[in-house]
């Protein structure tokens, strides 16, 4: 079967190639865990290989994001990497992103898949990112009509043919882990007042994979998984 690379080499061992494209995986974690980071990674792996790609943002400000991941030798200037700035407020005068499409308020999944939807009449998207997921399951009150809204969501993701990454911090994010093709879990662990990272992969259909928990870094290059260690806690 086809696999595509996440761009992080440990995880695609872990993985057993890569994810199967086409399909929709969550990143799972809590602040600053490294959700954005393992996600821009996964997008300019697609730019490195001549594939377009398209970045949304809920929270972090494209200006704030492109600062942070070219400290990490992330350019995501590149014509190839596309963003939609779905942050509630959109400071236009230094948004210096090509391409860039202003949505105002990431209000609803609706607003969301159809900015989506305008993106994709332009171009092809081979991989898409949306992260984090949060602020639109808060614009939703009741659960019904979250799964429900969250399974026709998915379909109009899945209608793109891109592979699709999507990202959240909530500690119970159950309807969404039922529903993806694959869960990513990135754990902090405090351990003698040290921090111990861990990356995990909870579910992944169509597929075996590695069911140890391994240890990660964040490093000056990005996320490095070390696939062939165990966390040790004494
Ligand atoms: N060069 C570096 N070396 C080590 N750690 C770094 C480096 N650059 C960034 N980090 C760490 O990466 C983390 C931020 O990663 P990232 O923004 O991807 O996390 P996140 O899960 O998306 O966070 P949030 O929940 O705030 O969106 C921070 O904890 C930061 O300290
Ligand atoms: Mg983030």
């Amino acid at each position: 079967m086809e696999r595509i690379s996440t761009g992080i080499k440990g995880l695609d061992k872990m993985l057993e190639g890569g994810l199967i494209p086409g399909r929709t995986y969550l990143v799972k974690g809590g602040p600053g865990t490294g959700k954005t980071t393992l996600t821009i990674q996964f997008l300019t792996e697609g730019v490195k290989n001549g594939e377009d790609v398209l970045y949304v943002t809920l929270e972090e400000s494209l200006k704030t994001l492109k600062e942070d991941m070219s400290k990490l030798g992330f350019n995501l200037d590149d014509p190839k990497f596309d963003a939609i700035d779905a942050t509630p407020v959109t400071d236009k005068a230094h948004n210096i992103f090509a391409g860039t499409f202003y949505e105002t308020f990431g209000k609803s999944f609706e607003k969301l898949t159809s900015a989506i939807q305008d993106k994709v009449k332009s171009k092809h998207y081979s991989r898409v990112a949306i992260d984090p997921l949060t602020m639109l399951k808060l614009t939703v009150k009741d659960e019904l009509d979250y799964r429900t809204t969250f399974i026709g969501f998915l379909k109009s993701l899945s209608e793109l043919g891109a592979t699709v990454i999507l990202t959240s911090d909530l500690k119970t994010s159950d309807v969404e882990e039922y529903l993806v093709s694959g869960v990513i879990e990135l754990k902090t662990l405090e351990v003698n007042g040290r921090l111990l990272r861990g990356i995990m992969i909870r579910k992944f259909r169509g597929s075996s994979f590695d069911e140890q928990i391994r240890p990660y870094r964040i490093t000056t290059g990005g996320i490095k998984v070390y696939n062939n260690e165990n966390i040790f806690v004494e």
